[in-house]
């Protein structure tokens, strides 16, 4: 199914506890099916004294800046958190109106002349237990820029320009090439369980010196789950905690150490998210997801699957679906109804490749997780496959399986 034009598109393979192959720096290479590493390693995380995880702003001044894409290369989304989360007994959510949202942007730092406002939330994470805490989130903004050139660099700053203090410096991104067959990004890094350990840097910074223009990520993000509400963390919760814990607790500042680690890069280089199980993060009312579904804006409404789980966008010659591995995926259920729908809308002479990502892989001899996917295989599978889908892309397994054709 035709071939990637220009420079060869570099896929970086990373997960947090895996780094096997040969570096990326020194590619692109052949693609081997490389032997499961037996020992996982011990990833430590980065602990709230590190300065790159902390608050460096103040008052209303936009924090965790990040760039994610729209359906069509022509719009993109930038969010950010103004205002700082709260954590303890009796918190009380900031009122999003407080600070605007709002997106000054143009084609050079000094001619920011058009503007988007969008709108603003905060989400709550709440723990109605006995010596358990809870937390609610800063305000987080999401703005859609549209009317964009593909293929173009524009600069941003975004925040409240009606408070002092209270917009970013200058950032700059840049849209993904014009959708046709002939256009396509040179560089997508791939990434999934990343979490926000030392090894997360080593990959992120290994990441970000490839210059990506896209990042997918594909689920497993922060792993606050793997702490208890106190802050008290352990690399393996279920081990640690199970018995001793009403419900399976999360410590939500994880994610905003995560927003801020990422700025960086998510500030300039447009990132797209998509669900893993460290996201459910169950809490009161058995209400999940909460902070996924808050604090990324996903193309949902432009690509009519109304659902932070599943969406899908193009870039250049690339339709991107993205699936919930953790939301309904039987034939009945409504992704199953969109992707039908999102298939047979894509036109292989204007984007010949069609690319999906998810969270848990349909093929893997790992033991850990072993055919945990295999309902959503059987469901899916097939009608993926009868629109001859060419690329999978797949994280929770924290080891490297690069697979061959498996579809039997
Ligand atoms: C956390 O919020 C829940 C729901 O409002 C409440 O029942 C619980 O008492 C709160 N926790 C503390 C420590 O105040
Ligand atoms: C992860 O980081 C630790 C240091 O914290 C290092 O010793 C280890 O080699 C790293 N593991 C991998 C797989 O890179
Ligand atoms: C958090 O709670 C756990 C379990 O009750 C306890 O072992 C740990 O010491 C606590 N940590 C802090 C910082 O209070
Ligand atoms: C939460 O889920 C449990 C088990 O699935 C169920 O028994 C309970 O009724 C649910 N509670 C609410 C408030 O929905």
């Amino acid at each position: 199914m035709g071939i990637w034009r220009g420079s060869l598109p570099l896929l970086l393979l990373a997960a947090a506890a895996a780094a096997e192959p040969a570096s990326t720096l020194e590619g692109p290479s052949w693609p081997v099916t490389v032997p499961l590493r037996e020992d996982r390693g011990h990833a430590v995380d980065l602990p709230d004294t590190d300065p790159r995880v902390q608050r460096r702003v103040t008052g209303w001044a936009p924090e965790q800046i990040a760039v994610a894409l729209s359906a069509a290369p022509t719009s993109a989304w930038v969010s950010w958190i103004t205002g700082d989360f709260q954590m303890g007994g009796a918190v009380k959510p900031l009122d999003p109106g407080t600070v605007g949202s709002v997106v000054r942007y143009g084609l050079a730092a000094d001619s920011l002349v058009r503007e988007a406002t969008g709108d603003a939330l905060v989400y709550s994470q709440l723990y109605p237990f006995e010596g358990l805490q809870n937390y609610t989130s800063g305000i987080i903004h999401h703005v859609r820029l549209q009317g964009l050139e593909p293929g173009t660099k524009y600069y941003y700053q975004c925040g409240d320009p009606a408070i002092p203090g209270a917009t970013s410096a200058v950032h700059a991104f840049r849209t993904m090439p014009a959708v046709g067959p002939r256009s396509y990004p040179g560089r997508i890094a791939v990434v999934g369980d990343l979490g926000l350990t030392y090894n997360t840097t080593s990959t992120v910074e290994h990441m970000a010196s490839n210059q990506p223009d896209l990042v997918l990520l594909l689920g497993d993000v922060s792993y606050a789950n793997l702490y208890l509400t106190n802050g008290t963390g352990t690399d393996c919760y279920s081990c640690s905690f199970a018995k001793s814990t009403p419900i399976h607790e999360t410590y939500q500042p994880r994610w905003d150490y995560w927003g801020r680690y990422m700025e960086s890069v998510t500030s300039t280089t447009p990132m797209m998210v998509v669900e893993g199980n460290h996201e459910i993060e169950q809490q009161i009312g058995n209400k999940t997801f909460a902070a996924y579904s808050a604090r990324f804006a996903f193309p949902s409404k432009e690509s009519d699957s109304f659902s932070p789980f599943y969406y899908s966008f193009d870039a250049g010659g690339i339709h991107f679906i993205m699936l919930a591995a953790y939301a309904a995926y039987s034939k009945s259920g409504e992704q199953y109804r969109w992707l039908e729908k999102d298939l047979a809308k894509v036109d292989r002479s204007v984007t010949p490749w069609l690319v999906a990502g998810w969270h848990a892989p349909w093929y893997s001899t790992y033991k850990a997780h072993y055919r945990e996917a295999e309902c959503m295989r059987v469901a899916m599978e097939e009608l993926l496959y009868s629109y001859g889908l060419d690329i999978v892309f797949t994280g929770h397994v924290c080891n490297v399986t690069p697979s061959d054709l498996q579809y039997l």
